[in-house]
Order: C-alpha cells, then sequence, then structure tokens
C-alpha cells in the first residue's frame, strides 16, 4: 500500500480490540476533532441521531461495576462475571455511542437515521486511525442490560455499544476478508 495515496488511511483501517490499546489515548482536544470528523457524515435532515459519552480514568470502574452486574445478572458465573468487568478496564477511553432515533420523522426515515449512526461511527473511527490512534467499535448482550442502559440513555434511546480507543503496538489484523470490489460494485443498465 502507498502512503503518498490520497485514500491510504481508508484503506489501512482495521479495528484494534480492547486487549491490544494502551495509553496513551487521545486528547479531549484530538477527541473534538474526532467527533468533528464524525459529524461531517451524511444526515439526512441534519438530526444528528446520536451522542457519544467519553468514560475515561476512575469512570471506567464505575462502567466496570454496571457490566459485572449486567453478567451477574444475566446469569454469568464470577469468573465470566470477572472477564466482563475488565472489558471496561482495558482501554484507556472509551465511548458509549448512544442512539436516538426519531421514528416518525417526517423526513428521514429510520433506516435513513441509522445510516446516519453508522456514518458517524465510521468517520469517528477513520479520524481515530488518521490520528495515530486505534480503537473498535464493540456492543455484546450488555447492550441491553437495563442498568447499563440507564447509566447513558434516555427515554426511546438506544445504547449501541462502546467504541474503545487507545494506542496500539500491535499492526491492525484484519478479521474478516474483504471481497473484492466488483462483488459489491456492478453496473445497471437499465431494465
Ligand atoms: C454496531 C457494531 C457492533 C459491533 N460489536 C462487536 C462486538 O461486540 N465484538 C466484536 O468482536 N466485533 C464487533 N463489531 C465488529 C468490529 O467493530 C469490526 O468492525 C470487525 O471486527 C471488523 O474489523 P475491521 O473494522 O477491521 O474490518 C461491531 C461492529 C458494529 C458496527
Amino acid at each position: 500500500m502507498n502512503a503518498t495515496d490520497p485514500l491510504h488511511l481508508l484503506l489501512s483501517r482495521c479495528s484494534v480490540g480492547t486487549r491490544q490499546l494502551q495509553e496513551p489515548a487521545p486528547t479531549d482536544e484530538e477527541l473534538h476533532r474526532m467527533v468533528q470528523a464524525a459529524l461531517r457524515a451524511p444526515d439526512h435532515a441534519g438530526l444528528v441521531p446520536y451522542r457519544f459519552h467519553a468514560i475515561r480514568g476512575s469512570a471506567r470502574d464505575a462502567l466496570a461495576d454496571l457490566f459485572e452486574q449486567a453478567a451477574l445478572d444475566a446469569g454469568k458465573d464470577a469468573t465470566q462475571a470477572t472477564r466482563d468487568r475488565d472489558r471496561a478496564l482495558g482501554a484507556p477511553l472509551l465511548l458509549a455511542v448512544v442512539a436516538r432515533i426519531d421514528q416518525g420523522h417526517p423526513v428521514a426515515g429510520v433506516h435513513e437515521q441509522w445510516m446516519a449512526v453508522g456514518g458517524a461511527v465510521t468517520n469517528l473511527l477513520n479520524a481515530v486511525h488518521a490520528l495515530g490512534y486505534a480503537g473498535k467499535m464493540l456492543s455484546g448482550s450488555k447492550v441491553r442490560a437495563g442498568p447499563v442502559v440507564a447509566a447513558f440513555c434516555g427515554p426511546g434511546e438506544t445504547l449501541v455499544g462502546w467504541v474503545v480507543l487507545g494506542t496500539t503496538t500491535h499492526p491492525g489484523r484484519r478479521k474478516f476478508d474483504k471481497p473484492a470490489p466488483q462483488q459489491v460494485l456492478v453496473s445497471w443498465d437499465g431494465c
């Protein structure tokens, strides 16, 4: 891959999970720039149907308590609950992603608003990569656990998951092979 290619950053981004992330995390200023990039995503009717909650430092302990409780409530044993607890503590910075979908908007349909959420997260992850950091979008069953949801969401909102962020020494590794462009790009020549 050629670093002078204008698409180099987009084509070289790989998700990097919690276990491969460490300090330093993006600063508040860098995080603001990443969110600016997120806000550049296509958004029909300009609804901005999402919000990010930044969780760093000791706030991760409170999140770990919630993850542990969610695991115990779901019937997991103590070992699994400790493992879930650690998911909040591995990365130096987490962003809880909350979606606020207007089910009856007269202009932007529900699927369009979800696209805006996905576009924002994608832009954010690309900005993370462009600024020399790494991260990954994660969810899991805890996004539906009552106390976890209540900590971030108001009525009608959805907890999408977490973007974990930090610095990595591991080169990103593709989890899935990407299809060749011609598998998803086809010509339509009319009926
Ligand atoms: C909304 C959403 C939730 C996800 N949740 C998880 C998850 O809980 N665990 C996981 O391993 N990957 C999850 N993924 C997939 C990863 O974020 C990532 O896209 C995938 O591993 C492919 O890696 P790549 O981004 O390098 O292509 C999720 C993706 C999205 C969009």
